[in-house]
């Protein structure tokens, strides 16, 4: 009796401590050792952590987590002295080999946590007129299209969305002329004439989440 007590408080603590993103059918995606510290800005399972500008990467693809780590180790992203959120990224991806690299897009992409909440406001009809010239490289719904190189955006926090259209837009991030895909996507951001198309434009990705 005393042993089914134990094990009835037992389930009960893991069934209340138990965290959202452990769903019945996915384990949570364990860092491999040397990748620990990931988790220490982005959170458990990648979730992101605005108080250290650190996006949600829960799921992201790994060609496009290899792509940008890259970035980063290239000095593509990052060295702009205005950009303080690609600054404190720039010298974790710089310190890992090309297997390191690798090994952690597969961490990533396995991790799983909820869709992030929504911080900003927005005009969501008006960017959704304006979506739909980002739809051509990023896809109807946000899904990203591994050949044109272009990422899923649904997924990403709005505060990061929104800082990197900003980011493109004041040549922080995709001036590098060797950086063909940013170089790409800051001659598109032009389409967004001012940051209130911005705002709406993000707006309308978050409500390709839920979908
Ligand atoms: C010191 C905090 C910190 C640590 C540790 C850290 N990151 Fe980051 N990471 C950031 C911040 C901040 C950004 C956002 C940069 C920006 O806004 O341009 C970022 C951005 C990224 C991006 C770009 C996402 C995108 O959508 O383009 C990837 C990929 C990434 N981190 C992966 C990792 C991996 C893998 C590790 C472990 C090897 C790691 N990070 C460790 C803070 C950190
Ligand atoms: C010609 C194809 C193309 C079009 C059109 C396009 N993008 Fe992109 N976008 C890309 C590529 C490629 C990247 C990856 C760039 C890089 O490596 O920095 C990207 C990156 C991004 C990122 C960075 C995501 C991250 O995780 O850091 C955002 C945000 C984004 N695009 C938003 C938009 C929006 C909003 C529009 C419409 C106004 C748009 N894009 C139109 C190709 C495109």
């Amino acid at each position: 009796m005393r042993h089914l007590t134990l094990t009835l408080i037992a389930t009960v603590l893991v069934a209340v401590t138990i965290p959202q993103w452990v769903f019945a059918d996915e384990a949570p995606a364990i860092p491999p050792d040397d990748l620990v510290y990931c988790t220490v800005c982005h959170g458990v399972q990648m979730r992101g952590n605005q108080n250290v500008f650190a996006p949600r990467l829960s799921g992201m693809a790994g060609w496009y987590v290899e792509l940008q780590l890259n970035a980063f180790k290239n000095g593509w992203r990052g060295v702009h002295e205005k950009d303080l959120a690609g600054m404190e990224m720039r010298p974790m991806a710089a310190a890992l080999s090309d297997a390191q690299i690798a090994t952690a897009a597969q961490f990533v992409s396995a991790t799983r946590s909820p869709l992030p909440e929504q911080t900003l406001d927005g005009d969501a009809s008006a960017g959704k007129k304006n979506y739909s010239s980002c739809a051509v490289c990023h896809g109807a719904n946000g899904e990203g299209n591994v050949a044109l190189h272009a990422p899923a955006l649904r997924g990403l926090n709005d505060w990061y969305l929104l800082t990197q259209l900003r980011n493109y837009r004041d040549g922080i991030r995709g001036s590098d002329p060797a950086d063909n895909y940013g170089v790409q996507m800051r001659a598109t951001v032009q389409i967004l004439e001012d940051d209130q198309a911005m705002q709406d434009v993000v707006r309308y990705i978050t409500t390709l989440h839920s979908d």
